[in-house]
């Protein structure tokens, strides 16, 4: 049942603090500061690596392959429905990731045949033990996330970048900062559960008729999930955007009525310029929202802002994207949707 939750969707996302905690069990050793991973053995450090994948984890995806290209390792992301459209060359050494929650969507399992029609190494990150791509990838990571209802995808995204974390400091020699972020990510996000109020947020949000979404780098992602979730729970059309992206064209849509949610995480030049891209959407009277962990102080120029406590940069995205899942949930309530099956969609996609 919904455990005394209105939906599904609420209470898987106030499962996330154990989801997190399922995701990184066993698989960090405490004492030395390392990842262990069963599951990679006899997988070493690839040259390339090459992810695949639709919606939700299309953007997993992305965000997977900024920290591979972080170590060095040069790493792209496919919409899995286009991979066959123009496959890449697999080089030598090169890995194929396919993300996908439910483990049977058929864009993403025909995007895999195709990888590895090419010869490529392949590993599957799901969350459903035994489903279809586990069958057909060289290797699987569970994601441990627990079964997900909502059709709108919630706790499956936070625990499908804990594991892409654990992955990537398997394969780069673990940062003790990530280490010390993922330790303590189930109890920050708790805390976001517990003290965020995105009331007033997805008020504003829910009486627009469309919204923007932008953020940069690791938070590039989270602006694209942000806009997902919103429209597909909302159905008011809702657009992420790389923050840098808004002046190239869609900022003629900007108006006084085009909320903007801006996230804002680290204290780095990333950040400053995400404040220029604010400035420009503010300068046409759209209101802004601030998501951010405080670093860099916004809350003076923006119309709201909502706080997120500070932790490691790969980690703060993930508290961020909460805020936005709050945000989705909330408007979406107010606006008496069906929630946990939006209209049109089905939970496992199983046609091309
Ligand atoms: O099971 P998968 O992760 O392969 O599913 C991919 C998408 O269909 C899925 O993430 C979809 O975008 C979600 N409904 C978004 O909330």
């Amino acid at each position: 049942g919904k455990g005394g939750y209105d939906h599904y969707m609420l209470k898987e996302i106030h499962e996330q603090p154990h989801a997190i905690r399922q995701c990184l069990s066993g698989r960090v050793d405490e004492l030395h500061g390392r990842v262990e991973l069963e599951e990679l053995d006899g997988l070493s450090t690839p040259k390339r690596v090459q992810f695949i994948a639709c919606g939700t984890s299309y953007h997993a995806g992305l965000y997977a392959a900024h920290l591979f290209r972080e170590m060095g390792v040069p790493a792209q992301t496919f919409i899995a429905s286009e991979y066959a459209t123009s496959p890449p060359p697999v080089g030598e050494d090169e890995l194929v990731v396919a993300i996908t929650q439910s483990g049977e969507t058929a864009d993403t399992l025909s995007a895999l045949r195709e990888a590895k029609a090419r010869g490529a190494e392949t590993l599957a990150l799901t969350n459903v033990v035994g489903s279809s791509v586990t069958r057909e990838c060289d290797h699987t990571m569970y994601i441990r996330a627990g079964p997900e209802i909502g059709v709108a995808a919630s706790k499956t995204f936070t625990s499908q970048l804990v594991a892409v974390n654990l992955l990537v400091e398997a394969m780069n020699g673990n940062d003790a900062g990530v280490l010390t972020g993922l330790r303590d990510l189930a109890g920050d996000l708790q805390s976001v559960l517990d003290r965020v109020n995105v009331r007033s947020a997805a008020a504003q949000l829910a009486a627009a008729d469309r919204c923007f979404f932008v953020g940069r780098g690791l938070n590039h992602p989270v602006a694209l999930e942000g806009a997902l979730k919103f429209k597909e729970i909302t159905y008011v059309h809702a657009e992420g955007f790389p923050a840098g992206e808004l002046k190239h064209g869609s900022l003629a849509l900007v108006t006084e009525d085009t909320p903007v949610v801006a996230v804002l995480t680290g204290d780095d030049e990333e950040t400053r310029k995400t404040i220029g891209n604010i400035k420009e959407v503010e300068s046409r009277d759209a209101p802004v929202i601030a998501v951010t962990d405080g670093r860099v102080e916004v809350a003076s120029f923006v119309d709201e802002c909502i706080q997120i406590p500070e932790t490691h940069p790969h980690v703060a995205p993930l508290l961020a994207n909460v805020v936005l899942q709050l945000i989705a949930y909330r408007s979406a309530n107010l606006l008496g949707r069906s929630i946990d099956k939006p209209r049109n969609l089905a939970k496992s996609v199983t046609v091309e």
